[in-house]
């Protein structure tokens, strides 16, 4: 007979909580995960998965009789005793991490437990141990996640490695924790849970600098006439420095590197240190967004009155997600400039059309380009690269293409009869169709 495997908690059934979830579900381990919205509770309960993950709903639906969602803390304390908190902690007005969903879940807790707290959500520096102040009998164990969205359930059961953070006193669930990863392979590194708290910040504080600084350099690569791509390339090719993140375009967005940045800028701030190098990360960042505008405006003029097709919303492809999506910035920059804004998004069409206001909302690629003066390919979902341009150009009043992500081929661009403009490449002027 086989052993019966640990059952595991989950507090907060978002991107990162579902997809432990459904994950620790699949390894073989009953898990129980607790929500606080009835409706989200209730659809998960159905199989019903909300938001865009490849193969997320394929492996919720194949574990469903392992898992038990519900809003009752009760029900997970007296299931469970490994708690994995994967709540949101969205940045406040001030920059900091909003720590009001993790304190709320603390609360619930009782004096005397004899449960793990295993955090998940990206937490600042010194939370572990102030909630181990509050909560003195309860076992702490950070446990940052790095998941991507688009790609997380692969990054989850095949991760560059996990971060067991625990203190004295807890080693022992740290073990339990460790245990629950061993069958992924990582490798898996145990710290102090304060290292473990500065691993994630500093992570993905390290990716979104690589990022400004790529797009710098592309600023740079305008100006004096070289290729971003081409340099990237050859800085990556040492072995130092590496290929990835090295990809120019109009900034990084998302749920987790624009609040994570800040979060980690504001606790050196709070600790008397000017964390000078990330306040230009994120300046160049908001910058990099609208650039677009001015590339737009060096084709078109005035942008009053012309209308600018979007293509793709979504702060990256093969997500819904819409948290600090460049194209949030930018489609109110345009507008703000008097330009009629039309979008169209695969799979973000709704989240995006509440944020979006008085953009209109196309059904496809092509209704988009219609009648446009331009467009400007903000996420690089793969059907914009399959798109007949030969046909949009027809469709467009001006064949102009700003590529936001240096994704499109300039020039199969070109050939098609667009002006085409990425970031940090040289503009491709359209090509007379060669002769058969
Ligand atoms: N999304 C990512 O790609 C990603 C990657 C790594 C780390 N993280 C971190 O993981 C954490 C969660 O992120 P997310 O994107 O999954 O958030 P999310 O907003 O998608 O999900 C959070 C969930 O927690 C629920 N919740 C809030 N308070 C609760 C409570 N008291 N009890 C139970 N449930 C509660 C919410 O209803 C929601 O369903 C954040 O700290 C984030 O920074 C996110």
């Amino acid at each position: 007979m086989s052993e019966q495997k640990e059952t595991v908690g989950v507090i907060g059934v978002g991107w990162v909580g579902l997809v432990t979830a459904a994950c620790f579900a699949d390894l073989g381990h009953p898990v129980i995960a607790r929500d606080i919205l009835p409706d989200k509770v209730e659809a998960l309960s159905r199989g019903d998965v909300a938001i865009h993950e490849p193969e997320l709903e394929d492996l919720v639906r194949r574990n469903a009789g392992r898992i038990t969602f519900t809003t009752d803390m009760t029900e997970l304390l007296e299931g469970a005793r490994l708690l994995f908190v994967c709540v949101d902690t969205p940045p406040t007005y001030s920059g900091d991490a909003d720590l009001s969903r993790v304190r709320a879940v603390v609360q619930e807790l009782p004096e005397d437990s004899e449960h793990v707290l295993i955090m998940k959500s990206t937490v600042p520096a010194g939370t572990g141990e102030s909630i181990r102040r509050d909560k003195p009998d309860l076992s702490y164990v950070s446990c940052p996640e790095f998941l991507k969205e688009g790609t997380a359930v692969a990054d989850f059961m095949h991760p560059d490695r996990v971060v067991v953070g625990a203190d004295a006193g807890d080693e022992a669930a740290a073990d339990a924790v460790e245990a629950l990863y061993q069958p992924l392979g990582g490798q898996i590194l145990r710290t102090d849970v304060a290292s473990a708290e500065m691993i994630k910040l500093a992570s993905n504080a390290f990716l979104a600098t690589k990022i400004s600084f790529i797009n710098e350099i592309a600023n740079v690569c305008e100006e004096v006439g070289a290729d971003v791509g081409q340099v990237a390339k050859g800085m990556g090719l040492d072995e130092r420095i590496g290929t990835a993140f090295l990809r120019a375009g109009i900034g990084y967005g998302g749920s987790c590197f624009p609040k994570d940045v800040s979060a980690l800028k504001m606790l050196a701030g709070n600790t008397g240190y000017h964390f000078q190098l990330l306040t230009a990360v994120i300046e160049v960042n908001e910058l990099q967004k609208r650039r677009v505008v001015g590339k737009l405006e060096k084709h078109l003029g005035s942008l009053i009155g012309k209308r600018i097709a979007l293509l793709g919303l979504a702060f990256k492809p093969d997500t819904d997600d819409m948290r600090e999506a460049s194209s949030l910035v930018l489609s109110a920059r345009l507008q703000g400039e008097g330009a009629e804004v039309v979008a169209y998004d695969p799979v973000a069409s709704d989240r995006a059309a509440d944020l979006l206001g008085s953009v209109e909302m196309a059904t496809s690629a092509m209704e988009a380009l219609d009648a446009a003066d331009a467009a400007v390919l903000v996420t690089e979902w793969k059907e914009f690269a399959e798109l007949d341009w030969s046909a949009a150009g027809e469709r467009m009043t001006r064949p102009l293409v700003v590529d936001g992500r240096n994704f499109l081929d300039p020039e199969k661009l070109a050939s098609a009869g667009f002006v085409y403009e990425g970031i940090g490449r040289t503009v491709n002027t359209p090509k007379p169709a060669a002769a058969s």
